[in-house]
């Protein structure tokens, strides 16, 4: 039981990250199997870090996780959740924004589940006490390079999208962002004072050849399931990283004779999106880029609120999060939007765990609940019920529910 469900995990990343990237003999995930020799017969036992962090993050968290366990349990599976502070949180509770015990947990889970990082209180702290530094270490330490960032258009929340029903309706498209390189890690940076004595602040926008190509293949594999369509943004016409980037993804498309590439600057390919977003099936783009695409995505969708990502590496677990911030301004006040969240505990599922009967039953019930009309602010137009995070999760639960009662 330990050894398959180890190797289900496996076969679900290197089925995304395939090629070259594969390393069977790794043993990072030992902790899991000892876990499972325990669990239960009949039933698999997964290990959840739940990482609420700042603003919203643990009302929408404590949403998910009890969507997530009933789901679960209905497919016979039982989780044990770890909660553990990050972010502002953890820079309140104990000075870092990424302790080790929360690292450690993290590590030593079969995936983790996080809210949101970030707020007004710790705006202006120095950048070593900032707590997004949290994310982007959890990120790297993790080594989930491959960020999946889907935007599809619900039928349900066309008119919630700011583009015209005509442009909007049926957008769907996987955003496949590099994660753990590029500007955000790259060296030499800082701030610092020049010859003139003036100030300077620089960062470098790095990638050696191995880790485009392994983000490249992520996208590839990634749009030969999808309609066999993939982009890759880059701004090659300015930067020599790009240069770089657009050779790379270029030499390894004869491997995938079975999906279309193209190439779009990113200057382009935001415009793009708003002009023609239908004509997007995968995109594949650096870390930057991608950070700043599937915000805009997201607007197309309805609302930032409504999407979720898995963050994947090799081996290990993956990192599953809702991509809009902290927001401070609606924190504590029942106002947020729980379905990103939730959408990511079912990515978490299927791409974590390989638990696809699961994520099924969760798409479903956010489906189902959106169909009876049930709308928090953000995705809110008339004649629909508007309701808070509580009630939207509780609505979602009851969906999952009832789905069961209809099936049986
Ligand atoms: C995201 C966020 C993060 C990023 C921030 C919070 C560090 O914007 O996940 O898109 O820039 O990657
Ligand atoms: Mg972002």
């Amino acid at each position: 039981m330990a050894a398959c469900l180890q190797s289900n995990i496996r076969l679900n990343l290197n089925n995304i990250v395939g090629g070259k990237c594969r390393s069977l003999t790794d043993q990072s995930r030992t902790p899991c199997r000892i876990r499972c020799a325990a669990a239960s017969p009949g039933k698999k036992r997964f290990n959840i870090a739940l990482l609420p962090g700042d603003g919203i993050g643990p009302e929408v968290i404590s949403v998910a996780k009890n969507v997530l366990q009933q789901a679960g349990s209905l497919e016979g599976l039982e989780f044990n959740f770890q909660e553990m502070p990050i972010g502002g949180a953890a820079l309140d509770l104990v000075g870092v924004a990424l302790p080790e015990e929360t690292l450690s947990a993290a590590k030593q889970s079969d995936a983790i589940l996080l809210g949101a990082i970030g707020g007004y209180k710790w705006d202006n702290n120095e950048k070593h006490l900032r707590p997004e530094m949290a994310l982007i270490y959890l990120r790297r330490d993790l080594k989930v390079f491959a960020n999946l960032r889907p935007a599809s258009v619900l039928p349900q929340l066309v008119d919630a999208s700011t583009l015209k029903r005509e442009v909007a309706e049926g957008v769907d498209m996987m955003i496949v962002r590099e994660l753990t390189g590029g500007i955000y890690f790259g060296e030499p940076r800082g701030i610092k004072t020049n010859e003139n004595g003036e100030e300077v602040g620089f960062n470098t926008e790095f990638y050696a050849a191995h880790e485009i190509d392994r983000i490249a293949r992520v996208a590839f594999e990634t749009a030969r399931k999808r309609r066999g369509k993939l982009c890759s943004v880059d701004k090659a016409n300015v930067l020599d990283a790009s240069v770089l980037w657009r050779r790379r993804v270029t030499a390894l498309a004869s491997e995938y004779p079975d999906v279309e590439l193209s190439h779009m600057y990113v200057d382009n390919a935001a415009m793009q999106l708003i002009r023609d977003p239908k004509q997007f099936d995968t995109i594949v783009t650096n870390n930057i880029f991608g950070d700043i695409l599937s915000d805009e995505a997201s607007m197309i969708t309805g609302s930032i609120g409504m999407l979720p990502s898995a963050s994947l590496g090799v081996s290990g677990p993956g990192l599953f999060e809702p991509i809009h911030g902290s927001a401070p301004d609606i924190a504590g006040q029942d106002k947020a939007n729980p379905l990103a969240t939730i959408l990511s505990a079912a990515m978490l599922l299927k791409y974590g765990l390989g638990e696809e009967k699961a994520a099924k039953r969760i798409e479903d019930a956010v489906l189902d609940a959106l169909n009876k009309g049930f709308r928090t602010g953000d995705i809110y137009s008339p004649g629909n019920k508007l309701v808070g995070c509580k009630e939207m999760g509780e609505e979602v639960l009851k969906s999952v529910d009832s789905r069961v009662t209809a099936t049986v």
